[in-house]
């Protein structure tokens, strides 16, 4: 997990500036830390690429579900891609390309033959996580077997970070901490998993600090491996 924010929350444009009055330092910081761990790709969903790189739309009236839902491997794609999380097939692409990285799409099975058709012919790679799109461990499944990757950023937003972690597949987190603040009370946080208010995210999981490094311009990075309780080790201490 790769995430550029203050403390809590989530929305850069809400931040209080640094000192020198500028968030070039923390983007670039940011992306340098990304490399670092030197992924296939970055993983985000539908609310960050609507937000942030397109926000337009594929029109969705009076479709049916595709008879075939089958992985599609757009042809000649190669080098680091972004994998956009868009379980009902919403986003509207003009190529293949978002911010010079070649997509795939996550998809779930009742999405429309018309809109797979729109993402063969802008060159976008799909691949189904089940009939409601959101069997993440299975996406993750076929990243690995048909894309060929083992290591993947999972960059956000709060609901597809906080989906990845109440399923428990994250095994790392990188936080890079931005001297700011939002304030406003339930400004969206890093994690934002949706449950009842007894559920519990993270539970079984536990945080071992590996690396915490001051960086330029009061930047702070921390960067965590995640344990999970295995069946065995659920009750005893590690
Ligand atoms: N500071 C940072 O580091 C950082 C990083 C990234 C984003 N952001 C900001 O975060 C905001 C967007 O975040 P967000 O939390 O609203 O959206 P998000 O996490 O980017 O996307 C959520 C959407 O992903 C889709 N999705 C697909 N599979 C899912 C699954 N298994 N579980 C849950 N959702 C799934 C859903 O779309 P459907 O509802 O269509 O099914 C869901 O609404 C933007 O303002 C962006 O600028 C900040």
């Amino acid at each position: 997990t790769g995430s550029h924010r203050k403390t809590e929350t989530l929305l850069a444009q809400r931040w209080t500036p640094p000192l020198n009055g500028t968030l070039d330092g923390a983007m670039t910081a940011y992306m340098r830390i990304g490399d670092e761990f030197g992924a296939e790709a970055t993983l985000m969903g539908r609310g960050t690429i609507a937000a942030d790189f397109t926000g337009k739309q594929f029109p969705a009236d009076g479709l049916v579900p595709t008879p075939s839902p089958v992985t599609h491997v757009a042809p000649q794609q190669s080098g680091f891609r972004t994998v956009v999380f868009d379980a009902k097939g919403k986003t509207w692409y003009d190529d293949a390309k978002l911010a010079g990285n070649e997509v795939i799409s996550v998809l779930g099975t009742r999405v429309s033959e018309e809109y797979l058709q729109h993402l063969r012919e802008r060159g976008v790679s799909y691949l189904f996580a089940g009939e409601d799109g959101r069997d993440l461990a299975a996406a993750l499944g076929i990243l690995g077997d048909t894309f060929g990757m083992s290591t993947v950023l999972l960059q956000g937003g709060g609901v597809i970070n906080g989906a990845f972690l109440a399923a428990g597949l994250i095994d790392e987190i990188s936080v890079l901490l931005h001297p700011g603040i939002d304030g406003l009370a339930g400004a969206p946080a890093i994690f934002e998993a949706t449950g009842s208010p007894d559920f519990l995210p993270a539970d079984g999981q536990q945080l071992e600090l590996k690396t915490s490094t001051t960086l330029e311009d009061g930047l702070v990075w921390i960067h965590y491996a995640v344990h999970h309780d295995t069946p065995e080790n659920a009750d005893s201490p590690s």
